[in-house]
Formats: C-alpha cells, structure tokens, sequence
C-alpha cells in the first residue's frame, strides 16, 4: 500500500460572507457545482467563519465541529467531501479535526455556507501541505457551496460560470478591492422571525431550473446585466447601479416565487424593507438606497455613506425588523495565528449558533 504523505500541521483560516449584487442561481452540473451563469458579490468586512484543521494518523474517523455541537448528517458529509477531495490531491491518508465557528448567526440567510466552505478549502488544503492558488482555492470552495468561491476574494467579485465540462474555467476573481469604492455601505436589516434555511440553496435552485417559466428568460438578460453592474461598480456610480441591484433582487425574487412549489424566503418584515426602500427613492427622486436579498429573509440594503444615518433610520423603524447591522466590503480568505481576533458585529438577542 503506498504511503500516506505527510501533512503539515494544524491549520487556521477565516473566510467573510458575501451578497450577491447578481445571483447564482441554477447549475449545469450539481456534482462539480458549476452554474448556469456568472454570478457578482460584495464580500463583507467584520462577519467571519474561522476554521481549524488538523490531519491526525491517530484518528480513526473524520470529527467537525461546528459551533461548539459535533456536525453529523447532511453538514459533516458536505465537510467530509471536500475533505476527500484533498486527501485525493495531496496524498495525505489521515482523517482530520475540523473545528469551525462563525461569529454571527448560521443558517440566517448571512451566507453561512459560503464563509464556512471558504475557510475550510484554505484550511484543509493549508493542513495538507498544498499550497493553492486563490484561484485553485476558488475553485475548491466552489465543490462545497458555490457562493463560497467568492468568499476568496475581498471587495468587489466576479465568479465567471465558465463553459468547461471539467469546471476548471468556473473560479472567481477580484473585479475591484475593498477600498475601490469606501462610501458605499450596506445597512443589514435582521427581521424577526426569519425562517432557519432547511434546504439547501443547491437543492432549491434546481426546483426553480426545472419549474419556473420565467428562468429561461432570466438567463437571457444576465450577460447585459451583469455588464452594466461592472460599468456601474467601475464608475463608482450609485445612480446607475442601484436600481439594477434591484431589477436583479426583483428577477431572483420572480424565479423563487414561480418555482413549483413556490419558494419564499421573505417574512413580510422584509417586504416591508424592500418598500421602504422604493419609498425612500420616491421621496428623494432619486435612486439613494438599493435593496437585495440571498435566499434568506433579511434584507440588504446598499447605500452611500453621506445618506447612511438617514437610511438606517428609516429601515430600524419599519415593523419586523428587529435590529440592523452596518457593514462594509471586506477583504477575502486569509490564514489568521490561533490566537488572533477579529472584532464581531453586536447582534442583540441571538447566540452565535
Ligand atoms: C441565493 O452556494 O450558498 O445566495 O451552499 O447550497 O446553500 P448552498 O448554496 P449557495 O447558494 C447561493 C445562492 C444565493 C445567491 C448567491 O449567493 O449568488
């Protein structure tokens, strides 16, 4: 039997969640996790996961740890498989400890799934001994959760879908960094009662594959789209970028509520927001807020700094929701020392699990 190689000690990484200004929604290959189209997103300064591992000759099974509870089920699997896909590529036989925490709630509808998976890939490969690339790691995140394939990059993120049968054209890249446009901020309205996501996004995008009428033509539109919301984001142009932020939430929203059965991930705490927000442009003539949300209740709600105590305001106060976080784009994946800290966001009334 060929050797096992050997690994490289124990490993820390962390990883932000990210919104998408342009959703990945629907994939041509479940497996290999590759999309039907190209997807953008912010990654967000302050929220992290941070993920251990540690590949150990004296462990007889795999053990992850997620949020101080051991992981089984539908989660350890998912963790387990990327961790096979490393073992396959660096020649490491040992079965690993994975400890992982987020600071901020999991499975809120904050993109737990990509923070976690994005710090698992620069984690467990680190652990190996592989040294990736960020675009080899990009492209390893991606196999656990596709949105985690932009949680490599800070700022501003573009995950080309590609066109490859192997997936080796499907990574994501930096478009612009944190600090290419710092007025712009994204008030987080936390609404009350959101649901606990129970499906996973993968499974519930390809009942929207198979069943909305209105898919097809969604795809259709993206590439245009997506184009203008580069132009705009490359012209640090609220104006223009706001009302296709939009367009888009509202295009996502169309093929979830169209989808049989229909999904809806909103709480009418968070279509409150989103009419608020339609408000606040109204009054203001012109587009001064913009709103989005992933397939979760809360609702982000992007504007610029000289109209972010205004905006805020306004939002706090709408019925449902139970308290708003103001966040920043933030930088990528990176390895952190196991002492180190990042500051967490105050979320009242909520553990981090
Ligand atoms: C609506 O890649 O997070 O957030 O890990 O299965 O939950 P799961 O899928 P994930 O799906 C993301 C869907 C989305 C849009 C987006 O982030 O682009």
């Amino acid at each position: 039997m060929a050797r096992s190689a050997p690994s490289h000690g124990p490993a820390t990484f962390e990883a932000p969640p990210n919104i998408a200004l342009v959703k990945y929604w629907g994939v041509r290959d479940p497996r290999l996790v590759l999309p039907y189209n190209s997807s953008i997103s912010v990654t967000l300064a302050r929220l992290r996961s941070r993920t251990r591992v540690r590949f150990d000759d004296d462990l007889r099974d795999d053990r992850v740890e997620l949020n101080g509870a051991v992981a089984a089920g539908g989660p350890r699997a998912a963790v387990v498989a990327m961790l096979d896909v490393v073992r396959e590529r660096s020649g490491v036989r040992a079965r690993a400890e994975v400890v992982s925490e987020n600071n901020f709630p999991t499975a809120s509808g904050l993109a737990s799934s990509a923070s976690g998976f994005a710090a698992l890939a620069g984690a467990a490969s680190a652990a190996a001994g592989l040294e990736l690339s960020p675009r080899e790691l990009s492209r390893l995140a991606r196999l656990g959760s596709g949105s985690a394939s932009r949680s490599v990059f800070g700022g501003f993120v573009l995950w080309r879908a590609g066109s490859r049968a192997d997936g080796r054209d499907s990574y994501a890249r930096s478009l612009f960094d944190e600090r290419h446009w710092p007025a712009l901020v994204d008030v987080v309205a936390l609404v009350e009662n959101a649901p606990v996501k129970e499906v996973r996004s993968a499974e519930a995008m390809q009942a929207t594959v198979r069943t909305s009428p209105d898919y097809p033509g969604r795809l259709e539109t993206l590439p245009g789209r997506i184009d203008r919301i580069v132009r705009a984001i490359a012209a640090r142009d609220a104006d223009r970028l706001f009302p296709l932020v939009m367009e888009e939430s509202d295009s996502f929203r169309g093929v979830c509520e169209t989808t049989r059965p229909s999904l809806d991930y909103l709480t009418p705490g968070s279509r409150a927001v989103l009419a608020e927000v339609r408000a606040l442009n109204r009054a203001a003539g012109r587009p001064v807020a913009a709103y989005t949300h992933d397939a979760g209740a809360h609702v982000h709600v992007f504007t610029l700094a000289p109209h972010l105590a205004r905006v805020r305001r306004s939002i706090a106060r709408v019925p449902g929701v139970r308290t708003t976080l103001v966040l920043r784009p933030g930088p990528g994946l990176h390895r952190v020392d196991p002492g180190s800290r990042t500051r967490a966001p105050r979320i009242p009334g909520r553990t981090g699990r």
